[in-house]
């Protein structure tokens, strides 16, 4: 018999195998100092554009006050237990009305992490003669949950409404083969990696035609999207038909903890089903606290919202007035794109640290094809004009060396 870690050994993993090489650089770098457009980087001021922190909530006085004045009165230990046990709270009960109410549904849920949350929503409602239909770009915690899902489950090109019916059409055949189940379709808000929205409005459409409920994982669009923050949904007038609405804190709130929104009857079923909460502790209080004084901003201060986009379509503009390819997005996140190879796009993204001290995240084979690079910034309302201009510069030099070459 084979030790089960003999094969650990040998094969790292698709990114494990560059750990030698880019461990503390391009893998788990630590940025230090108070969380900004501006951190520090190996002892560099570097601008930052890794940061989820839309709103630059993470850093906000009053959100750091909010979460110091809450670990002093109650410590991370409180409350106790999951729950439905000994941990529930009027303050949690508190923060689930108030995202209910501010993403226009009638009950939520509190979940501790967004990616369990999503994996064990899917586990919670889904038999084994349920169909789930999927984009084909949903992020890994939805994959995960379909793993954990016992029926037949069809992936739909993504954002591709043709490949959508196709598959629609497939799984309610299969439904009424045999004679039972229904129909799950899971897609996401803002695609994290491109920006671009999920198609919510379309797909929200053909539920005249189809049988199905939708979940949306809104991760990305919540607090950043919409009039009023509320989302993709609100962005494109469709927020009703989300049957179950998704968001982790992670992002826009800059916290931890995630919500899923949906109407009282079904979340009041999830909420007695949903195993990642019913056998796990209770989000402390000072998070539970922390994240009702985030959404009251998210709710009072419209500036911080109006800040991201302004940034963000600074930052776009720029990049597109200098030539540069940034696909699809219509969100803040902002991906630019450009053709080398793996060695090419380490070196460029070195330059860019070292000499011109600009922070950002890069993609590369095999998370995406041979011969491509994905540079993804996340501008923030806390980056300044100076962040985003110095930028530019450093990416219409880098990119010509990169076509020269000199990479
Ligand atoms: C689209 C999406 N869904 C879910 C998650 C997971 O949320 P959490 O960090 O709360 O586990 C993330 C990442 O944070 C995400 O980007």
């Amino acid at each position: 018999m084979a030790d089960i870690f003999e094969k650990l050994l040998k094969n790292a993993g698709p990114l494990g195998q560059h750990r030698e090489r880019a461990h503390g650089y391009f893998a788990f770098p630590k940025l230090e100092g108070e969380i900004g457009s501006r951190m520090k980087f190996r002892g560099k001021d570097m601008v930052v554009w890794s940061l989820n922190n839309y709103l630059g909530l993470a850093n906000h006085p009053e959100v750091r006050k909010a979460d110091a004045d809450a670990a002093a009165a109650y410590g991370l230990a409180s409350p106790m237990g999951a729950r439905m046990m000994s941990g529930n709270t009027d303050q949690h009960e508190q923060l689930e009305s108030e995202l209910a109410a501010f993403v226009f549904k009638q009950d939520a849920i509190l979940m501790n992490f967004g990616y369990q949350g999503i994996m064990s929503t899917i586990d919670a409602i889904c038999g084994r003669h349920d169909v789930i239909v999927y984009d084909a770009e949903s992020h890994a915690c939805i994959i995960d949950g379909l793993r954990l899902h016992p029926g037949h489950r069809y992936v739909f090109k993504h954002n591709d409404l043709e490949d959508f019916e196709k598959q629609m059409q497939r799984a309610t055949a299969l439904i009424e083969k045999q004679k039972a189940g229904g129909i799950l379709v899971i897609t996401e808000g803002v695609f994290g990696m491109a920006g671009d929205q999920g198609k919510l409005k379309e797909i929200a459409a053909l539920k005249g035609k189809y049988d199905f409920r939708l979940l949306v994982d809104d991760a990305h669009g919540f607090g950043t999207l919409g009039k009023t923050g509320a989302g993709a949904g609100e962005a494109q007038g469709c927020q009703d038909a989300i049957d179950l609405y998704f968001s982790t804190f992670a992002k826009s709130m800059a916290s931890i903890g995630a919500f899923l929104a949906g109407d009282k009857t079904i979340i009041d079923f999830i909420r007695y089903n949903i195993r990642s909460q019913i056998f796990a502790k209770s989000l402390p209080m000072p998070l539970v606290i922390g994240n009702l004084k985030r959404l009251e901003m998210l709710r009072t201060m419209p500036e911080l919202k109006e800040k991201l986009w302004s940034n963000a379509l600074k930052l776009q503009a720029g990049l597109k007035e200098r030539g540069f390819d940034i696909g699809k997005t219509d969100t803040p996140v902002t991906p630019v794109y450009m053709k080398g190879g793996v060695e090419e796009a380490t070196a460029m993204v070195m330059d860019l640290r070292e000499n011109y001290k600009i922070f950002c995240s890069i993609v590369v084979y095999p998370v995406i094809p041979k011969g491509h690079i994905i540079y993804r910034l996340i501008p923030t309302a806390a980056h300044t004009d100076a962040d985003i201009q110095e930028t530019l510069v450093a990416f219409t030099e880098t990119k010509a060396k990169l076509d020269a070459g000199d990479y």
